[in-house]
Formats: structure tokens, C-alpha cells, sequence
């Protein structure tokens, strides 16, 4: 089954045109003026059910605002996405039950709760039956290692820790599609 399918996708940004200091801000203000940043200039990709790909490109290459675009979360400029034959920025909910998602620079935990707090709303956010909650619990625990510090608030824990808890948050309601947005180097301890 074709789980993610992209067209032609380009993401342009429209960036103020200014020169610096004040009289840049002024004159911005008076007579604004935009330049298009192309951030992504047209890719076209399949990924198959069973396939883990993974997406290389130097910094400021295009890849969070490509992910951003598989997710939902901005419309492309030009092209199409579809997650499992839908379009998911059109059909955000359902989108959501579809897939998981980890952006490395922003927890989806909630910052000041104990991280077991942020997996009991989750749970009731998507819905999830007990007994899956319960054995996915279970084994984030041994292979996470998450337990050690459920009682702790997101904001306490340390960077790889936290990538960890991420990681099993966004696998909790089990989605087809995981999509990783992280710089495993900073999450996880690498030669
Ligand atoms: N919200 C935004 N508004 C304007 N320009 C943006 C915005 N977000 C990203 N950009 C620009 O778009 C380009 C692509 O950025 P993007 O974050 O997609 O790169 P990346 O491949 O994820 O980089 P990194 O490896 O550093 O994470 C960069 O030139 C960046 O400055
Ligand atoms: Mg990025």
C-alpha cells in the first residue's frame, strides 16, 4: 500500500525585502517589500507500507518544512501530499489518528506536568482502550526506558531523555506513519 505520496511539492516563504537599522524599518513600514525564499523547489517521492526512509540535506536544505508539510501542519505553495490517499492538510483530524509525529526542537509534552499526566491526556485525546495504553506503557518502559522518570515534569528532564518520552508519545495511538524530524545526535548519546 502507497502510505505517503508526493507531487511536485515547493514551499515558497515570503521573507521582508529591508536594509538594516532604523531607517530599513521605517522605510519597511511605509513601502514593504518580499522576496520569495524557495525552500523546497519540487520533489516528488513514494514510500511504501514496510519502507523506513530516511531524508538528508545540509541546514537550512528544506527538510522540517517538507515534514511540516506531510504532517498538515503548513500548505504547500505548489504540489500535492497525500498520507494514505488523503490529503492531510485538508483532513487534519483524521490526519492526526494516521500519524505520529517528533520535532526535536518542540516537546508535544505538556511542560509542567508529570510526563505520565501528558500520556494519560493523550490517551484520552485519541481515544486509546486501556488495555492498548496499558501494553504500550509496558513496553516504552523496556524499551524507552521511560519509567525512570514518568513522575517528572517534561521541563526536568534531560535532552535525551526527553526525545525518548517524545518518541513513545507519538507512538501511544500505534500510527501507520511515524515521521522523525530529530537530530538523533542531540537526543541520543552518538560516537
Ligand atoms: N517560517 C519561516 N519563514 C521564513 N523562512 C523560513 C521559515 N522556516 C524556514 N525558513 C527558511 O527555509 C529554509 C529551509 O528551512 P528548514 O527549516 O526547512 O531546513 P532544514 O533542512 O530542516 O534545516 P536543519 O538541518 O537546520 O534543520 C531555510 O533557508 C530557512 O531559513
Ligand atoms: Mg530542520
Amino acid at each position: 500500500m502507497e502510505m505517503i505520496e508526493v507531487q511536485n511539492l515547493k514551499k515558497g516563504y515570503r521573507i521582508a525585502k529591508k536594509s538594516a537599522g532604523m531607517m530599513g524599518n521605517l522605510r519597511h513600514l511605509v513601502m514593504p517589500r518580499y522576496d520569495t525564499l524557495e525552500a523546497v523547489r519540487g520533489i516528488s517521492f513514494r514510500i511504501e507500507e514496510g519502507e523506513s526512509v530516511a531524508f538528508l540535506g545540509l541546514n537550512g536544505a528544506g527538510k522540517s518544512t517538507t515534514i511540516k508539510m506531510l504532517t498538515g501542519i503548513m500548505k504547500p505553495s505548489e504540489g500535492t501530499v497525500k498520507i494514505m490517499g488523503k490529503d492531510p492538510f485538508t483532513n487534519r483530524i483524521e490526519n492526526a489518528r494516521r500519524i505520529g509525529v517528533v520535532f526535536g526542537q518542540k516537546s508535544q509534552l505538556w511542560w509542567d506536568i508529570p510526563v505520565i499526566e501528558s500520556f494519560r491526556l493523550l490517551k484520552n485525546i485519541y481515544g486509546i482502550p486501556k488495555r492498548q495504553y496499558e501494553r504500550n506503557m509496558e513496553k516504552f518502559g523496556e524499551i524507552l526506558g521511560i519509567h525512570e522518570f514518568l513522575s517528572q515534569p517534561a521541563r526536568k528532564l534531560s535532552l535525551g531523555q526527553r526525545v525518548r518520552a517524545d518518541l513513545a508519545a507519538s507512538l501511544l495511538h500505534e500510527p501507520p506513519v511515524l515521521f522523525l524530524d530529530v537530530n538523533w545526535c542531540k537526543g541520543f548519546a552518538c560516537a
